[in-house]
């Protein structure tokens, strides 16, 4: 079975469903996920950040504005590296490479900042990635990703309209497949305290886990905030070199 990540963002259809979904009204990514991931990276300036799975790029446009001094970005689809190399064309420092994550050669203690956001749940061998990533970094340096939080990849369905979050098989590990933008969608679900041991186990300092709780500020609509209330979304981990 193909598990890797970017080939469904090259499905045109799919990649179209995504980018609105994406672009939606108070979307759970840029309401929840996007603020809670800039809150965690604080100040960027002078620094060397690598983007795995950058999709869009546009993180890349907020982070040199910010100060960064440069900024990489690893993509796996061509349809998403386009589009970035769009969205940054007018930026200096940018370096974009279509590459998987899984075949790209990191460069070794280069990195003040490694961010990866959603991208990892479609990685296999996560902690081969986790100590590439380790070495890539300069002494100190920061990784911090978001990932679907496992009690949602636990739930993941094949097909069908999903009628409720029911976690269960939460300690089987493995592929989860899942009909999502009109695709058979695979993500590796992995218990929390596996994230927390791959990351120890190559070497990682954590400084931080978050679960992706709602900010009321963050919403217009009421409803809205009081259903992202329910489950946790997504799951962020801040580690150290
Ligand atoms: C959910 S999107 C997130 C994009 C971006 N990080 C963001 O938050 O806007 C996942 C992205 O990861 C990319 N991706 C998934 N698996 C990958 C892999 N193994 N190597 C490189 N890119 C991958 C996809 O092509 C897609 O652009």
């Amino acid at each position: 079975m193909n598990t890797n990540g970017s080939q469904y963002y090259d499905n045109q259809e799919f990649f179209n469903k995504y980018t609105l979904k994406r672009a939606s009204n108070e979307n759970p990514n840029d309401t929840i996920e996007k603020p809670i991931f800039m809150e965690l990276m604080g100040n960027v300036s002078q620094f060397n950040v690598l983007d795995l799975g950058c999709g869009d790029g546009r993180i890349g446009a907020d982070l040199i504005n910010f100060g960064c001094s440069s900024y990489h970005g690893i993509e796996g689809s061509t349809n998403m590296y386009n589009l970035a190399s769009s969205n940054l064309e007018s930026f200096k420092n940018v370096h974009l490479v279509r590459s998987t994550i899984e075949d790209w050669t990191f460069p070794k203690g280069h990195f003040d900042l490694v961010i990866s956001r959603l991208v990892l749940h479609y990685i296999n061998d996560i902690e081969a990635i986790f100590e590439k990533i380790y070495h890539s970094l300069t002494d100190g340096g920061k990784f911090i990703f978001s990932i679907e939080h496992p009690v949602i990849t636990s739930t993941l369905q094949k097909s069908g309209k999903r009628t409720n979050w029911i976690v269960d098989n939460y300690f089987i590990r493995g592929i989860r497949e899942q009909l999502w933008l009109g695709a058979n969608v695979c993500k590796h679900h992995r218990t929390i305290e596996d994230y927390f041991h791959h990351l120890k186990s190559v070497g990682f300092n954590i400084e931080s886990i978050k679960e992706s709780e709602p900010k009321k500020e963050n919403f217009q609509n009421e409803e809205t905030f009081k259903r992202r209330l329910r489950i946790p979304l997504f799951l962020f981990f801040s580690s150290a070199k």
